[in-house]
C-alpha cells in the first residue's frame, strides 16, 4: 500500500503509478471536493468486486461512476433528458450526482442490476486529473467501511482501510465534507434521493420542478427504494448516539445538559457548535460556528467521538437551512433515528 501525497500539487512520475495500478484492477482511494472514493477502472469487474469487499458493502448497492469530460458520460448512459441536460450545464463540475438509463457496456456489478447508472463530475482538480490521464471513467463509492461515517482525510482512511486498497491519494481535507446530492429526474421532475450541497433551492433557482419526497425517509429492510443505499444503516459511531435539536438554543442546550444528568454514570462526549462549547458538564468536541464548517469536519468527528471510547455520544442539531438538511439527513442516519426534535 503507498501513499501518493498531492497535497502541495500533482506529481506526473506518481501519475504514472496510479495509472498502472487502475489499469491493473487496482484499487485506491482518492480526493474529491465531497468526500474521499474508493476508485477503480469502471471496465474491471475484477477491481469493482475489490471495492465491494474492501467496504463490505452489500452488493445491491449501486456505485457512483465519476467522469472527467461530457464524451465520457456519453460512453455510459444511453440517454440525457432535457433536464438533467440543465442540471450537467448547471452544477458540472460539482457536488450532484445524477441518475442516467445505463449503456450495456457498464457492468451490473457497478449498478446493482438496476438499468440506471448516478454519474458525477467532481470539482476537484486531483480527481480529475487522474480520471483524465487514466482515460476511463471511475468508479467510486465513499471511502469507508459499510456503515461508517465517510473520509474526509487520510489518516481516518488509512486506520480503516490501509490493508484493503493498493494505494491511497492524499489531497488534503476534503471541502465540502458531506457526499454529493443524487437526484434522478422522472418525467421532468427532479427527484432528490440524497441530499448534499447542491440543494432544493438551486434547483428552482434555475426553474425546475423538485420532489423531496425520497430523503429523511425510514425504508425497511426489503422495501424497494429508487436509493439502494437508502436502506442500510449509515454514519455510526459505536457508541449509542443522541441526535438534539431546537431552534431555541437555550432550550437545546437544556435539553442536553438534562441527557448529561440523567446518564449520571456514563462517560458522554458531546458535539458541539463554538458557541455552545462551554455549556456542558461532559467532554466536548468543537463542530465550528458556520453551516460550512459543520459540514467539513462532521465525519470526522463522529470517529473522533468514538476514538474516546464513550458510552454515550450527543450531538447538536443544526438548521435545516442550506447544507444544514444534508448535515441533519446524516446525523439522523447516524444516530440511528435516536433524535429528539423540541420546538
Ligand atoms: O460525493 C459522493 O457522492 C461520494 C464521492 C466519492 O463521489 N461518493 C459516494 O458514493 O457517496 P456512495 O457509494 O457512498 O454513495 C452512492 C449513493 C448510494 O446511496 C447509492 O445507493 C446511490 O448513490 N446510487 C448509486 N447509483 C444509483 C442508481 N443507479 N440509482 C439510485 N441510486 C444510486
Ligand atoms: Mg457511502
Amino acid at each position: 500500500m503507498k501513499i501518493y501525497d498531492f497535497k502541495n500539487g500533482i506529481n506526473d512520475n506518481d501519475l504514472k503509478e496510479i495509472k498502472e495500478i487502475i489499469l491493473n484492477d487496482g484499487i485506491l482511494v482518492i480526493p474529491t471536493e465531497t468526500v474521499y472514493g474508493i476508485g477503480a477502472n469502471i471496465y474491471s469487474d475484477i477491481a469493482i468486486n475489490k471495492i465491494f469487499s474492501a467496504k463490505g458493502r452489500p452488493n445491491d448497492n449501486p456505485l457512483i461512476v465519476h467522469v472527467s469530460d461530457l464524451s465520457m458520460l456519453d460512453e455510459i448512459v444511453s440517454e440525457i433528458d432535457l433536464v438533467s441536460r440543465k442540471l450537467i450545464d448547471n452544477f458540472w463540475p460539482g457536488p450532484l450526482t445524477i441518475i442516467f438509463p445505463k449503456k450495456d457496456n457498464i457492468s451490473n456489478l457497478i449498478t446493482a442490476n438496476l438499468d440506471t447508472v448516478g454519474v458525477r463530475m467532481p470539482a476537484n482538480e486531483i480527481a480529475c486529473k487522474i480520471i483524465d490521464y487514466c482515460h476511463v471513467p471511475l468508479a467510486a463509492p465513499s471511502a469507508n467501511v459499510s456503515g461508517k461515517p465517510s473520509g474526509t482525510n487520510v489518516v481516518d482512511i488509512y486506520d480503516e482501510l490501509f490493508e484493503r486498497v493498493d494505494a491511497i491519494v492524499d489531497g488534503g481535507k476534503t471541502d465540502i465534507g458531506i457526499e454529493s446530492t443524487v437526484v434522478k429526474v422522472i418525467d421532468g421532475i427532479v427527484h432528490i434521493l440524497r441530499p448534499g450541497k447542491v440543494t432544493k433551492e438551486d434547483f428552482i433557482k434555475i426553474g425546475l420542478e423538485v420532489s423531496e419526497d425520497n430523503v429523511n425517509r425510514k425504508v425497511t429492510k426489503d422495501e424497494k427504494v429508487l436509493s439502494p443505499g437508502m436502506k442500510y444503516k449509515h454514519y455510526a459511531p459505536n457508541a449509542e448516539t443522541i441526535l438534539v435539536y431546537s431552534k431555541d438554543n437555550h432550550k437545546m442546550v437544556k435539553e442536553i445538559n438534562r441527557l448529561i444528568l440523567e446518564n449520571g454514570s456514563k462517560k458522554v462526549v458531546v458535539i458541539v457548535s463554538l458557541l455552545n462549547k462551554d455549556k456542558y458538564n461532559a467532554d466536548t468536541l468543537i463542530m465550528g460556528d458556520d453551516l460550512s464548517s459543520v459540514s467539513q469536519n462532521i465525519f470526522s468527528l463522529l470517529r473522533e467521538a468514538d476514538r474516546m471510547n464513550p458510552d454515550l455520544i450527543i450531538i447538536e442539531g443544526v438548521v435545516s437551512e442550506k447544507i444544514g438538511s444534508a448535515i441533519m439527513n446524516r446525523l439522523i442516519k447516524a444516530c440511528s433515528h435516536n433524535y429528539i426534535e423540541l420546538e
